[in-house]
């Protein structure tokens, strides 16, 4: 089988790698880059251990082809953290204890930031039909929605805080060329 070359971005660096066409992007990712924190729990689709974003789209990497990503972006638990600052959701599944054995970990923490990033003030309901694709085995899920939700409260009063710190807009001053009475200017 003649091995496919893939240019592609994962978590805002450029990578190229060489792979087999019949090689899931998990096993690219874990076994040719060295990138093990997306873990396969099933490899068939239906842990979403291995969660990872497609061009901000949430997907199952066991379930994409490595020589199908080239030229998209992918984005994986490697790249949540800031350097030493934990993103605010792993910050709450450590300080919620929402997590054993962390093998589904990155997949939930992949999908919440995925969540949020669309709503950041989602039901409870929305939380957990959002990560119905994410299955855990010894934590149970009410640590884990628990730790999406307040999360998302502290996103909320985060981004209040810095808009009411914003100044307001100018006024624009009103354009000489402007009709009188238009509602917008020619
Ligand atoms: S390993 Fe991909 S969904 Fe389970
Ligand atoms: S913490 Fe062990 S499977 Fe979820």
């Amino acid at each position: 089988m003649s091995a496919v070359h893939v240019s592609t971005k994962i978590n805002g660096d450029d990578v190229e790698f060489v792979c087999r066409p019949d090689e899931s992007l998990l096993d690219v990712l874990r076994d040719r880059l060295g990138m093990t924190g997306s873990k396969e729990g099933c490899g068939t689709g239906d842990c979403g251990s291995c969660s990872v974003t497609l061009d901000g789209r949430l997907v199952c990497s066991c379930l994409v082809m490595g020589a199908e990503v080239g030229g998209h972006e992918i984005g994986t638990i490697e790249g949540m953290a800031q350097g030493d600052k934990l993103h605010p959701l792993q910050q709450k599944f450590l300080e919620g204890a929402a997590l054993q054995c962390g093998i589904c970990t990155p997949g939930f923490l992949i999908a919440a930031r995925a969540l949020l990033e669309r709503n950041m003030d989602p039901t409870e309901t929305e939380v957990r039909y959002w990560l119905a694709g994410n299955l855990c085995r010894c934590t149970g899920y009410d640590k884990i929605v628990r730790a999406v939700m307040d999360t998302a409260k502290d996103m909320r009063k985060a981004a209040a805080k810095s808009s009411a710190k914003k100044p307001a807009a100018k006024k624009s001053p009103a354009k000489k060329t402007a009709k009188k009475g238009a509602r917008h200017a020619a």
